[in-house]
C-alpha cells in the first residue's frame, strides 16, 4: 500500500492526510500511460487528487493513495475503474471545431467519394468526446447535399472514446443552449434540432447515421473496418511520441486506399511517420494514404 509523501510528512497536524504521496502519484501516472496513452504532467497532480477525492466518496476507500493502490491490483469494480479514467480524460469539444476541415470534407473529399455512386462511406471521429465532431460531420454532409441537391452514398460515421460518460451523452444527443451556441450555426440548429424538455435534441436524420462505441485507442483495430475518412483531432496531444506513431501507423493502415485524415490543425505528425501525404485546403492542413 502507498504510504504519505511528502506533504505529509511535514504535517504534523494530520490536515493533509488524504493528499496523494509521491510514490502513488507516480504509479497513477504509469497506469495510465500504459493503459491509456494518456501522458499526465506533474502539474496536473492537484487535478488528479481532487477528481480522485470525488470519487472516493462512492467507495468504502478512505485516502487517495489507497484508491490508487487498489487500481493497481485490479481489485476495485469496473464501474469505479470506468469512473476513474472519466475523470482523468479531457473531453472539451465544440461544432464544427476547426471549421475549415469540415469545407476540405464536403468541397474536396465528399465530391470526389460521391463520384462512384454505390460507394457507402464510412467515416471514424476516434476520440469524438460528447458526439459534436460525428454529429458535425454528418451535418455538413447533409448540408452539402440539400445545398448541391445530390444524394448521399449510404453513410455510416463512428464516434468512439475511452470514456463511457462521453459516449452515453453523445447517444442521447440532447443538448444544452449553451453548449449549441459553441459552433453551431443558428441555421443549423432551426434545421437539424427540436426543443425538448430535457434540451435540444438532434432530428433523426442525422442521429440515424452516427453509432458510438467505447474503444481504446491503444487497442488492435482489427474489429473497425476500413474507412474513407478518419478525425482524431485534439486526442493524440495527450500521448507520448512513440505511443502516437504506434496510433497513427494503425490508423493509416484503417485507411482505404487514398482516404483521409483530419488531425486539428495545431497538430503535426510525429517524427518517422510514413505512408501519408500532407494536403493543403481551404487554408488548412490533411493528410492522405499514400498508395
Ligand atoms: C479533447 S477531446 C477531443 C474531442 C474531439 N475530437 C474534438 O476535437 O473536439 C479528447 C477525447 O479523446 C478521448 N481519449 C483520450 N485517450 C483516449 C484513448 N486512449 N482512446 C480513446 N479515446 C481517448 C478523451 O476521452 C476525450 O473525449
Amino acid at each position: 500500500m502507498f504510504k504519505g509523501g511528502a506533504l505529509q510528512s511535514s504535517n504534523p497536524s494530520g490536515l493533509f492526510d488524504n493528499a496523494i504521496s509521491d510514490q502513488a502519484f507516480n504509479a497513477f501516472q504509469q497506469y495510465m500511460r500504459d493503459k491509456c496513452g494518456i501522458a499526465i504532467g506533474h502539474s496536473k497532480r492537484y487535478m488528479v487528487q481532487s477528481r480522485l477525492d470525488n470519487i472516493l466518496r462512492e467507495t468504502a476507500i478512505s485516502n487517495v493513495n489507497d484508491l490508487i493502490d487498489a487500481l493497481i491490483k485490479n481489485t476495485l469494480p469496473q464501474k469505479i475503474k470506468t469512473r476513474i479514467i472519466d475523470a482523468i480524460t479531457t473531453n472539451e469539444t465544440y461544432w464544427f471545431r476547426d471549421g475549415r476541415q469540415f469545407d476540405v470534407l464536403t468541397k474536396e473529399i465528399l465530391p470526389e467519394l460521391t463520384k462512384h455512386p454505390f460507394n457507402s462511406l464510412r467515416i471514424w471521429s476516434a476520440g469524438c468526446s460528447y458526439g459534436q465532431e460525428p454529429y458535425s460531420i454528418c451535418i455538413a454532409m447533409q448540408e452539402f447535399a440539400r445545398l448541391h441537391m445530390i444524394k448521399l452514398p449510404k453513410l455510416q460515421i463512428i464516434g468512439t472514446d475511452l470514456s463511457h460518460k462521453v459516449l452515453d451523452i453523445a447517444r442521447q444527443a440532447v443538448y444544452s443552449e449553451y453548449a449549441l451556441s459553441r459552433g453551431l450555426p443558428t441555421p443549423l440548429k432551426q434545421r437539424y434540432f427540436v426543443s425538448s424538455e430535457q434540451g435540444w435534441k438532434l432530428k433523426p436524420e442525422i442521429t440515424s447515421k452516427v453509432s458510438f462505441r467505447p474503444f481504446n485507442l491503444l487497442n488492435s483495430f482489427s474489429m473497425m473496418g476500413k474507412f474513407d475518412v478518419i478525425f482524431c483531432r485534439n486526442v493524440l496531444i495527450y500521448f507520448s511520441s512513440e505511443v502516437k506513431l504506434h496510433i497513427l501507423n494503425r490508423m493509416i493502415a484503417s485507411l482505404k486506399p487514398e482516404g483521409s485524415l483530419f488531425l486539428s490543425s495545431t497538430e503535426s505528425l510525429p517524427p518517422g511517420l510514413s505512408g501519408l501525404k500532407t494536403l493543403q485546403g481551404h487554408g488548412t492542413r490533411y493528410y492522405r494514404r499514400m498508395d
